[in-house]
């Protein structure tokens, strides 16, 4: 039997599973409860169970009572005090709170967790928790055939994971991201499972190499670790909403990113000189397509070096900068960590003078090739050097630089192994390990550095900071872009599901680079890229050195002409971003979203690999391949209506949609709301007239949905300097009734109204806050 799971495959696996050196948890001899967490003394081990909160539940598994938690760079809230209800029989165990029960099987000792109607969660039968006696730890548990997998950051493939096998090793990979091609980037450890339309979720807090795998066994998965503590929390759920809420109370969630870091940001590696950034600049403007960003990789810098300027490319940055701010245009340069061993260089002098680089354990430094040739790489693990580095930034803030690019911080060195030894020793904040028991961690503890660091330069305006590499809690800091991808077809389908997985890990604020990095674009797949990016939340077209320039005006003005209309389509629907990415920095629920989040009893919906959802109410439906102008698109039950056409469509069905290559599918539910501004091609965001945009329904439907505003670049939104409106729609065939349910903040908006524009109206007659509206072309709601 045991040859039908994950122990077939089993690492010391020599002949049978009793000669591996896998040795099980083994039985409970004794039970504790030590203030509001349990330790059950097991054969081989212990084991504590925490309830963080009704519907979270902590285990983690120490090989000697003596090993203390370790410190979680991911988790920032402490457990909750709750009442636990404890029971035990002899054989078995029970705790339960509100929303979780817990059982325990004491010989040998298996923990399974069921939501409070007692529907498994998360259960262990033959195998339970273990490790192996070269230090890996694991856990098994049990799945079947109606499980369907999502999250686990920034993979590629399909939407969902069932039967996958993935690895969390923050990696640079510039060969092709191929649907085998893993790990990438960023490390999430941290799934949700769909099973019979309810959803509960893992996170399973390790920073050395972790494998999650779902392929090798029919009904089982395993979770291992290379080294460290087995750890991991459970979320009951039951929505796949529910799960993002408790995973992001746990791991944080995205601060409302500044307006101008929402709209279109052209990059290039690189443009590598002041005139050429003041031209790019200039074409924007002349051809009036907006662009909030510019970025300088890595040419700007002097041989390389972070904290530089090359002073004959960028003679004069701060009035390059400054001269772009005025047109509302900012810059965004790349910093990565690599330090050029350079005794003449001063971050070089600093660093090494004041111990802030990787050293080994008998205290040489650790030396990588990286693009200024040999460099030491600042230990981000250790809180006095993050406090440098961020101060350093100041080089940047001072010049009116607020938005950094951070690069290569897997960390990427150019050697067989693509990182760092695991061997070099970091400091950890007190508590020294290796590399190889904090890689994943470098990225986002250099993120934290440097949002940080500029935050407390910009005196009370929001930084904004993109990554390429990260762990989870990577949204505090950082909005993440899918790296290194090629200008292929299969390239711009693939970026769907791994945005959305993105998304279902925490990250609502991710995109990849529009029209591909490597390799050369052309002109179809840089216009329907365009269209999609237009609807990412993170919207930024990048190519690699020595490919096909890829600005939207390249190739000719019929494709630029539509490039155009996207971009300007994106500032058109900045109100309804902005309002989602401030939900989402409140409840994780992220901005784009794959269909199964709102449908999640529509099997139909579980692979959906290319449409996505914009909020709980817009579908996308992009044409993502070359030569077509028709494609199948499913709509989920209620009632759709094209966003262009007006033409309405019956969900529970797919359509054959046309659309030519102007054309970009969107439908938007009957009976629901969209929020729109009139800025299309100023860069700056004074939005002066926002309208709601209502599409009725027939049929009695309700929709509530909730229009935010600020003043989008400072933190005056902590001190009440907002706009919150929460709006309800109820439709019928009769009536159309609009309710303003609640008002909170007192920011002074440009705008002292909000226009209601009702589209499709029937005989149905319209009430606004109680009152029949006679004029409905003339419908405000005063604020
Ligand atoms: C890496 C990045 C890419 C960047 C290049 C040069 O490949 O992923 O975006 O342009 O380095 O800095």
């Amino acid at each position: 039997m045991l040859e039908d799971t994950s122990f077939a495959i089993h690492p010391g696996k020599k002949g049978t599973i009793e000669s591996t050196n896998f040795i099980d948890i083994g039985n409970v001899t004794d039970v504790e409860k030590q203030k509001s967490r349990y330790l059950f003394t097991c054969t081989n081990g212990y084991v504590y169970l925490t309830f963080y909160r009704q519907d979270i539940v902590r285990i983690t598994m120490h090989q000697k009572i003596s090993q203390p938690f370790e410190k979680s760079r991911a988790v920032i809230v402490e457990q909750q005090e709750i009442d636990v209800t404890y029971e035990e029989k002899k054989e078995h165990i029970g705790l339960s709170t509100k929303q979780l029960k817990v059982g325990i099987n004491k010989s040998p000792f298996r923990v399974s967790i069921f939501d409070e109607n007692s529907t498994p969660l998360v259960t262990e039968e033959s195998h339970g928790l273990g490790y192996f006696t070269n230090g890996e730890v694991i856990c098994y548990k049990t799945t079947n055939q109606d499980d369907h997998f999502y999250g686990f950051g920034e993979k590629t493939g399909f939407l969902d994971k069932k039967g996958e096998k993935y690895e969390m090793w923050n990696s640079d990979v510039y060969a092709p991201h191929n649907p085998e091609t893993d790990p990438l980037y960023e490390s999430i450890p941290y799934f949700m499972t769909l099973r019979d339309g309810r959803a509960h979720g893992i996170f399973f807090d390790n920073t050395s190499r972790t494998t999650f795998d779902m392929k090798s066994a029919k009904d089982i998965y395993s979770i291992k670790a290379e080294t460290g503590q087995l750890d991991y929390y459970v979320f009951a759920g039951p929505s796949p909403k529910d799960v993002l809420e408790q995973y992001t109370y746990l791991t944080g969630r995205m601060p409302i990113p500044p307006k101008w870091a929402l709209g279109y940001h052209q990059s290039r590696y690189s443009y590598q000189s002041e005139h050429e950034v003041r031209e790019l600049a200039a074409n924007f403007i002349k051809k009036e397509i907006p662009v909030d960003v510019i970025y300088l990789d890595i040419h700007y810098m002097d041989g390389y070096r972070v904290f530089t300027f090359d002073n004959e490319r960028f003679p004069n940055p701060q009035k390059l900068i400054a001269d772009l701010k005025q047109q509302g245009i900012r810059v965004v340069p790349i910093v990565d960590p690599g330090v050029k061993k350079d005794p003449e260089y001063n971050i070089y002098q600093e660093g090494i003078n004041q111990d802030h680089f990787c050293k080994y354990l008998e205290g040489n430094h650790y030396f990588g090739d990286v693009w200024p040739g040999t460099s030491t790489f600042p230990d981000f693990t250790d809180e006095k050097v993050r406090n440098w580095w961020g101060e350093k930034h100041s080089f940047y803030s001072d010049l009116g630089i607020e938005g950094i690019w951070n690069d290569m911080n897997e960390p990427a060195v150019f050697n067989e192994t693509k990182t760092m030894d695991v061997q070099v020793m970091h400091k950890n904040d007190g508590k020294p390990d290796t590399h190889r028991a904090l890689h994943n961690v470098y990225g986002l503890l250099m993120g934290e550095a440097t949002y940080e660091g500029m935050k407390k330069q910009l005196n009370g305006k929001r930084p904004f900071l993109l990554t390429r590499a990260g762990y989870s809690g990577v949204q505090r800091y950082a909005s993440v872009w899918t790296g290194d991808n090629r200008s292929f077809w299969e390239h711009l389908q693939m970026s769907l599901p791994m945005c959305m997985n993105l998304g279902l890990s925490g990250v609502a604020f991710t995109g990849p680079d529009v029209g591909g990095f490597a390799h050369d674009t052309n002109a179809e797949l840089l216009t329907r890229w365009t269209q999609v990016g237009a609807f990412t939340p993170y919207f930024r077209n990048h190519s690699a050195i020595d490919t096909q320039y890829q600005e939207p005006w390249q190739f000719g003005e019929k494709y630029e002409e539509i490039m155009k209309k996207y971009i300007q389509l994106r500032y058109k629907w900045m109100p309804q971003l902005y309002s989602l990415f401030q939900s989402a920095s409140t409840s994780g629920a992220p901005v784009m979203r794959p269909l199964l989040m709102e449908y999640p009893n529509d099997a139909k919906t579980y692979n959906l690999n290319d449409q996505f959802m914009i909020g709980d109410n817009v579908i996308v439906a992009p044409v993502m391949s070359p030569g077509i102008t028709d494609r199948a698109v499913y709509l989920p039950s209620g009632d759709w209506v094209d966003y262009v056409s007006g033409e309405a469509y019956s969900g529970n069905k797919v359509h054959l949609i046309h659309a030519e290559l102007d054309q970009l599918p969107i439908f938007i539910k009957q009976g629901s709301a969209i929020v729109q501004g009139n800025l299309v091609s100023s860069m700056e965001y004074k939005q002066t007239k926002i309208t709601i945009h209502i599409y009725p329904s027939d049929k009695e439907t309700q929709y509530t949905f909730t229009y935010y505003d600020d003043d989008g670049e400072t933190f005056a939104y902590q001190n009440d300097q907002f706009i919150e409106l929460g709006i309800e729609i109820n439709c019928s065939e009769e009536s159309i009734e609009l309710d303003v349910i609640n008002q909170k903040g007192s920011y002074q908006a440009p705008y002292s109204n909000l226009a209601i524009q009702i589209h499709g109206l029937n005989r149905q007659k319209v009430y606004l806050n109680d009152s029949l509206v006679k004029d409905v072309n003339n419908l405000y709601i005063e604020l």
